[in-house]
């Protein structure tokens, strides 16, 4: 079936669609009720069905006699180290570590903390959790203790699951040390911190609270999974929203698997068996989607990479790893092909290799420049994909559906929305605009399965940040247009989150640290462009008057105490000291204009700023400092 013939019965019958595909999963319990609603008209998907997504995940294949495939190949340049983990030895670390968490109390309902780098027993974990209905909040390992400890108290884990330490290139990361300073800081004390050490030199203090995983492992039996409802949680996953306070999206079970598995095979075109590999990290959206439950539900081999698209050891590895375990499809986002791009240009690492294995590759995370599409089409000879979603749909929205129909590519649009998807472009009024014009991105209801079911503990942000701006349909947060053939471009966020090197960040959370210096009066944090990460994050400061400490001693302290409080994903390097920062008459930063001429973008002055001289100020502090080259026209 053709591309617009799917993708209408989709969204003109969808209760039809999704049991048609909620069929090709072995439920305990097939629904009977496939599109529910809640009291907001929000959608509820096949709420009488019983499921277990470890089960689908493991046994399942093993039951159908794949037992012996690869279920994970974990390549790690960083300790060379590459293991083949079959869909039986995933069986046996999942069951018995199900069994030791159960030993230790963790019962379906709990909810548990996994802070683990990309390493095997990062995916044993979510799999036993999943196993025993216990819902999973993985956070980032490049995530502060004191960002861990907001979100312990937060989702209240019984247990943490974390290992002695992390590898970034040749540093070594102390996860279980972070994790104790998390819980000095943190209301909430968790039961249990089960540690894996990886034996790596580093010093672990004991702590009461700490159960060794290797011990745990061996002394369980392994433990049957537990049927769950099609709305159980699955896992919670913290992102970035436009407060300091960070939101857990909440995963349900069985319309997640339904939709992943549809995904894997209409969007992706794998079939079972297929070596499929997404370069990413478990603590992120495309990690718990397409490491873990995507290819595991598709019986697909799944790559764990431990490493980076460059200084792992060069920019030869992504090459040499798709060659190397036969990857057919790959997904990674646009800023790690920009960093290989830096550092061979001419794609010399790529002839190196035979890759007629691979048939797609995808991009998502962040908007893909048209000069990275077509050096990777250029250089791999194979359709580039590039594709849109957000931790909230949990699976692509736009994308060129690859398994149903290959369209032709416009550079700069992530194409036409997915199945289940019908999503428009909107004024501030909440009318559909016309080709061409820009407005807001907003999926009409009802958001097909597998979408955030709500915010942990807070429905009231739920509403009021997704439903309540435009009646009817859910709110994306970002900007973007359909031209008259249809294909959706996204143009970016409208609201103050920034995407850096594809992890979302919030800066409304960088702004509270910084304004809590000493010497800070005022401050501002928002995007600007980045050559290499899409955009970093750039900090202006108005300090105290009568400060003495030097400004380099200031900004160098702010600097510092980001990466401490938020984590080294936060990335911000660049703080400059002002004299006053541009605000409207009642006293609002006028953060866009703050970031349009930094980026050298055309702009309007706006007639409420209460100094237009400001301006002037401010470009002579970005040319002493080289954050961008203005140029733009300027109209009052
Ligand atoms: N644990 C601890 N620290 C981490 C970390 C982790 N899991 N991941 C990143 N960091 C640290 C990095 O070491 C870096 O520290 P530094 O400032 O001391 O160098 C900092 O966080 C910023 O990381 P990042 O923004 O990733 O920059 P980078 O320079 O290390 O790497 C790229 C740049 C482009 C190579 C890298 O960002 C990349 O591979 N991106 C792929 C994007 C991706 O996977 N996105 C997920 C969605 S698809
Ligand atoms: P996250 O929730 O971390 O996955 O980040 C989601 C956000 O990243 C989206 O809301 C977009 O702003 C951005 N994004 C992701 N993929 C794309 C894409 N293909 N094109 C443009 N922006 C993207």
């Amino acid at each position: 079936m053709k591309y617009q013939d799917l993708y209408s019965k989709s969204i003109n019958e969808p209760g039809e669609f999704w049991r048609n595909q909620a069929d090709n999963l072995a439920w305990y319990e097939k629904p009977s009720t496939i599109l529910g609603k809640d009291e907001y008209e929000y959608p509820q998907w096949f709420k009488d069905g019983k499921l277990n997504v470890s089960y689908l995940c493991i046994d399942k294949h093993i039951e159908d006699g794949f037992g012996e495939q690869n279920a994970i190949i974990y390549d790690s340049p960083v300790t060379n180290t590459k293991q083949f983990i079959t869909f039986n030895q995933l069986h046996q670390e999942v069951a018995r570590l199900a069994g030791g968490l159960h030993n230790l109390g963790l019962e379906k309902g709990d909810t548990c903390v996994i802070y683990m780098p990309m390493i095997p027993q990062a995916l044993y974990a979510m799999l036993a959790c999943a196993r025993l209905g216990v819902i999973h909040s993985v956070v980032f390992g490049g995530f502060a203790p004191h960002e861990l400890a907001i979100r312990i108290d937060d989702c209240k884990p019984k247990a943490i699951i974390t290992a002695s330490n992390g590898i970034e290139i040749e540093r070594i990361i102390p996860y279980k040390p972070f994790v104790d300073e998390a819980i000095v800081e943190a209301m909430h004390k968790p039961e249990h911190v089960v540690v894996y050490d990886r034996s790596l030199g580093v010093d672990i203090p004991n702590k009461p609270y700490d159960v060794n995983y290797t011990e745990l492992v061996s002394k369980s039996e392994p433990i049957a999974p537990v049927a769950v409802e099609s709305n159980h949680p699955l896992y919670i996953l913290y992102t970035s929203g436009t407060t300091g306070k960070p939101k857990g999206i909440i995963r349900d079970s069985g319309g997640y698997a339904t939709a992943l598995k549809f995904s894997m095979k209409h969007v992706y075109g794998v079939e079972e068996g297929d070596v499929y590999w997404a370069a990413s990290d478990v603590g992120w959206v495309v990690g718990h989607s397409y490491i873990v439950y995507g290819p595991l539900l598709n019986r697909n081999t799944t790559v764990l990479f431990e490493g980076k698209p460059i200084k792992t050891p060069d920019a030869s590895t992504f090459w040499r790893v798709i060659s190397e375990h036969q990857v057919k499809v790959m997904f990674t986002a646009p800023t790690a092909i920009r960093a290989i791009k830096k550092e061979d240009p001419e794609g010399h690492h790529i002839k190196r290799y035979d890759l007629s294995c691979l048939k797609y590759q995808f991009l998502a995370g962040e908007r893909c420049d048209v000069a990275t599409l077509s050096w990777t089409e250029q250089h791999l000879n194979v359709p580039v994909i590039d594709h849109w979603w957000q931790t909230e749909s949990g699976w692509p929205m736009l994308a060129n559906m690859a398994g149903v129909e290959l369209m032709d590519v416009k550079p700069g649009s992530a194409s036409f929305p997915v199945c289940g998807y019908d999503i428009q472009v909107l004024s501030e009024e909440g009318k559909e605009v016309a080709s061409d014009v820009e407005g807001y991105v907003a999926v009409k209801l009802p958001m097909p399965p597998g979408c955030l079911l709500n915010l942990w503990g807070n429905p009231e942000r739920f509403k009021s940040g997704y439903l309540n701006k435009f009646p009817g349909y859910y709110f994306s947060g970002d900007g973007g247009y359909k031209d008259e053939d249809g294909y959706v471009f996204i143009t970016g966020r409208v609201d103050d989150i920034i995407n850096v090197a594809g992890h979302r960040l919030s800066t409304a959370e960088m702004e509270e640290v910084v304004a809590s210096h000493p010497s800070v009066a005022e401050c501002a944090v928002f995007g600007v462009h980045c050559d290499l990460k899409g955009q970093k994050p750039l900090g202006l400061v108005v300090l105290k008057s009568g400060t003495k400490i030097s400004e380099e001693t200031i900004t160098k302290g702010i600097i510092k105490d980001v990466r401490r409080e938020i984590g080294a994903v936060a990335s911000l390097k660049d703080v400059l000291v002002v004299n006053r920062l541009p605000k409207t008459r009642s006293g609002k930063i006028l953060r866009k204009l703050l970031r349009n001429i930094s980026d050298d973008l055309k702009y309007n002055i706006p007639s409420t700023i209460d100094d237009v001289n400001i301006i002037s100020e401010i470009e002579t502090v970005y040319k002493k400092h080289q954050i961008g080259i203005h140029k733009s026209e300027i109209s009052i």
